[in-house]
């Protein structure tokens, strides 16, 4: 349990850090702090600290710009070094899962056991066809010498990780509204939700069915490669891509070069769903909520909705907690919503059970 009922969520994202202070003490958790700070090039990259002690310079910046004062953090990670699978097991009380799990893991992921990390969560259960009770779990295994840059960086701005934990569950938490609204407005079915968090250099794709995350798939493409893009086609300059992608200018170039592009990604996003779909015989997948400032890119959500089929809502990551006192005018606050997702999440980590 955080100390003084305040946890922070820290996201150390591709092209910025994020920081979201949540007083969650009270039944309805206050967000009392909200920072972001940008990254120059380079530092992360694909998801991965390239470069811890510069992390740790704009971490230090960050706590001092928003004077914040507590230390603990709960970090987000994503990127290829984690992989997410389920994994189902009979079913067994949970001191003895955890053995087990331990003992089978290593057939389930690609990462020698000695140099990973993992967990998991228990995300359903059923009875096979003779009677025996099974469980599903969501394991996640994580390259230990990547979770470190993460704890280098961290602990060298004077920062102390109290957990480190998927961007993708974090997302859950702040973009599926809580769970007693949700209940009441769609009791009939509650269904299976997709979020996608559109970011710099990653786009996180998760799964949430009841509340719960069954899937989770990281795609190595974001709002930056389509910078790149037009950069490297039209000759022209990252603040005039920038603009282009905002849709605050045109050029039918551009506009020619990026519906290809996007139309390539929704493609990518496609299939992952039509992979989980194939896997778990889900029929309720019943709409796509977005988040990440890459989303915002013109065309992108209708181009979505027409490859996936599924209306597109646009995500607000401060539906589930109350607003403290901020630094913001509330149309700064609605500009910054987007890239706010994962951090805002990761500080609701525990309000859970
Ligand atoms: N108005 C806008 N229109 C289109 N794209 C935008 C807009 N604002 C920001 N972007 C793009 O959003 C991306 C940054 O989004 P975000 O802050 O969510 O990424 P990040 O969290 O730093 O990266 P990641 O999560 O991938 O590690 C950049 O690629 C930027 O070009
Ligand atoms: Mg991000």
């Amino acid at each position: 349990m955080a100390k003084g009922g305040i946890a922070i969520g820290l996201d150390i994202s591709t092209g910025s850090i994020k920081v979201a202070e949540v007083n969650i003490s009270r039944r309805e958790p206050v967000l009392t702090n909200l920072g972001i700070i940008m990254l120059p090039e380079g530092v992360v990259r694909e998801g991965e600290i390239d470069d811890a002690a510069t992390v740790s310079s704009y971490l230090k910046e960050l706590w001092k710009q928003n004077k914040i004062s507590k230390r603990r953090v709960i970090v987000g990670v994503s990127n290829q070094k984690v992989i997410v699978r389920p994994m189902d097991l009979p079913y067994m009380p949970e001191d003895e899962l955890e053995n087990a799990v331990k003992y089978q893991v290593q057939e389930f992921i690609p990462i020698p056991i000695d140099d990973a990390i993992v967990d998991y969560e228990v995300v359903d259960e059923y009875m096979t066809g003779e009677e025996e009770r099974m469980q599903t779990i969501l394991l996640a295994a994580a390259h230990r010498e990547m979770i470190s840059a993460f704890i280098d960086a961290v602990v060298g701005a004077g920062l102390s990780p109290a957990a480190v934990e998927l961007k993708a569950f974090a997302m859950a938490r702040s973009l599926v509204k809580n769970e007693y609204q949700f209940l009441e407005e769609e009791a009939e079915s509650p269904g299976s939700v997709c979020l996608v968090n559109i970011g710099a250099g990653i786009c996180n794709i998760c799964i949430v069915k009841e509340g719960t995350p069954r899937f989770v798939r990281m795609l190595m493409r974001g709002g930056d490669f389509f910078t790149k893009l037009l950069v490297d086609h039209l000759n022209i300059s990252p603040a005039d891509a920038e603009e282009i992608k905002g849709g605050r200018s045109t050029d039918a170039n551009a506009n020619a070069l990026l519906q290809r592009e996007i139309q390539a990604f929704v493609g990518e996003v496609r299939r992952s769903l039509e992979y989980y779909i194939s896997q778990s015989q889900e029929r309720d997948l019943n709409k796509v909520i977005l988040s990440g400032s890459g989303s915002k890119m013109i065309n992108l959500p209708l181009e979505l909705n027409r490859g996936l089929r599924l209306p597109i809502e646009i995500g607000h990551p401060l539906q589930n907690v109350q607003l403290g006192k901020l630094p913001y005018t509330p149309e700064e606050l609605a500009e910054l919503e987007a890239s706010i997702a994962v951090s805002v999440g990761l500080a609701l980590r525990d309000t859970e059970e």
